[in-house]
């Protein structure tokens, strides 16, 4: 019987401080002995949005607390970890660099392996905590800060073949809910406040939806919202059917384009057995979950989706693809630094400016 690997991972990406303790098991993925996320939703709420300065003093009021919790629930010590993996981009570098220090210092100290981890590897890896995935697969990965459609080759080893020209999506659902006054964080207040109103009393457009491949654009959107939130003038019917319309919209736009990506996988990788992993924050919300299923059903592919706790920024995945990396001999140096940019592809045209040609 083969070891099964130990790691300890930490998050500090973004507004969530997250430790977590994951080990392999027989069936390949993983047993989560303790996956903690101190979310600092109150301490950004009253300005709608992620403060860095805010985010980067509540990690490190947090981070201690935070890593000592995901071992006492794991119930393991320190030296029975076989390694230390810590996200070290992209992202707030203010953030990322209280999760990377903590985590080199305690790997320096216990003498142990450590590997800086992409946090967009993070997501992409993330089914593998509860599925046994065959690589080739495609990613959809939409989260607050990223939109991408990528070929999961392997470990390391990514192809985009579609991102957003401009916003993420999960920005477009934040700023929905600022329009809208619905409360932060915005995702899941504008997905609650869609289930309230007619997804077809607006019509708002669907930017690129007839053109540039799998690539992504929500910035027209975004606009289009704006004017339209103008005429609710505190009525709450059309205030949800704004909502509504919006949600409604970028399932279109998402159903269109993951058919796009669907056939452009076909393609390239010779396979009968398509599998599809929708990742990332967005990836949370049941109505886009249950809109690619009917497109799962209707082109004949597989759809994973990893349960709603790996969806949003956590370390459990993040330990996860430290471990994975650790096993292909992907460890870092202790001088390995933070990169607030870090494409999983890195031969992917820069999509976004002036000059863009679709
Ligand atoms: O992956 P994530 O936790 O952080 C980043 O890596 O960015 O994603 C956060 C994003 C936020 O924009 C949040 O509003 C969005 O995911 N989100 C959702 C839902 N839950 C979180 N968007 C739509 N519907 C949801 N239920
Ligand atoms: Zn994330």
């Amino acid at each position: 019987m083969t070891k099964k690997i130990t790691f300890l991972g930490i998050e500090t990406s973004c507004d969530e401080t997250a430790a977590a303790i994951i080990r392999e098991n027989d069936k390949d993925t993983a047993d989560v002995l303790s996956n903690i996320v101190s979310s600092q939703i109150s301490e950004h709420r009253k300005f709608g949005g992620v403060v860095p300065e805010l985010a980067a003093r509540a990690h490190l009021e947090n981070i201690e607390y935070v890593i000592k919790a995901a071992l006492k629930e794991s119930k393991i010590s320190l030296n029975k970890i076989d390694g230390i993996a810590a996200t070290a981009g992209p992202g707030l570098i203010v953030c990322l660099t209280v999760g990377l220090n903590i985590g080199k210092s305690i790997a320096a100290f216990s003498k142990k392996p450590f590997v800086a981890v992409n946090h967009l590897e993070g997501h992409a890896l993330s089914p593998g905590l509860e599925y046994n995935i065959q690589f080739p697969y495609l990613l959809l990965l939409i989260s607050g800060g990223h939109s991408q459609f990528l070929i999961v080759k392997d470990i390391n080893r990514y192809e985009q073949l579609g991102t957003t020209i401009d916003d993420a999506l999960g920005e477009a659902f934040d700023k929905t809910a600022k329009m809208l006054d619905l409360g932060y964080p915005g995702g899941p207040s504008v997905e609650k406040a869609s289930k309230l109103g007619d997804k077809n009393f607006f019509k708002l457009p669907e930017p690129i939806i007839n053109k540039a491949g799998c690539n992504l654009s929500f910035a027209g959107l975004k606009t289009a919202v704006l004017r339209e939130s103008k005429k609710i003038n505190g009525n709450n019917e059309l205030k949800f059917n704004l909502a509504a319309s919006f949600q409604n919209t970028i399932n279109k736009i998402l159903y269109k384009k993951t058919s796009i990506a669907i056939e452009m996988f076909k393609k390239k990788i010779n396979t009968s057995d398509i599998n599809l992993v929708v990742a990332g924050g967005v990836a949370a919300n049941i109505s886009i979950r249950e809109n690619l299923k009917k497109l799962s059903k209707e082109k004949g592919f597989k759809i994973v989706y990893p349960d709603i706790k790996f969806c949003g920024d956590n370390a459990a995945m993040i330990a996860w693809a430290g471990i994975q990396r650790f096993k292909k001999n992907l460890s870092n140096k202790i001088d390995i630094e933070a990169k607030s940019r870090w494409p999983l592809d890195k031969d992917a045209p820069f999509m976004k400016g002036p000059g863009l040609k679709l």
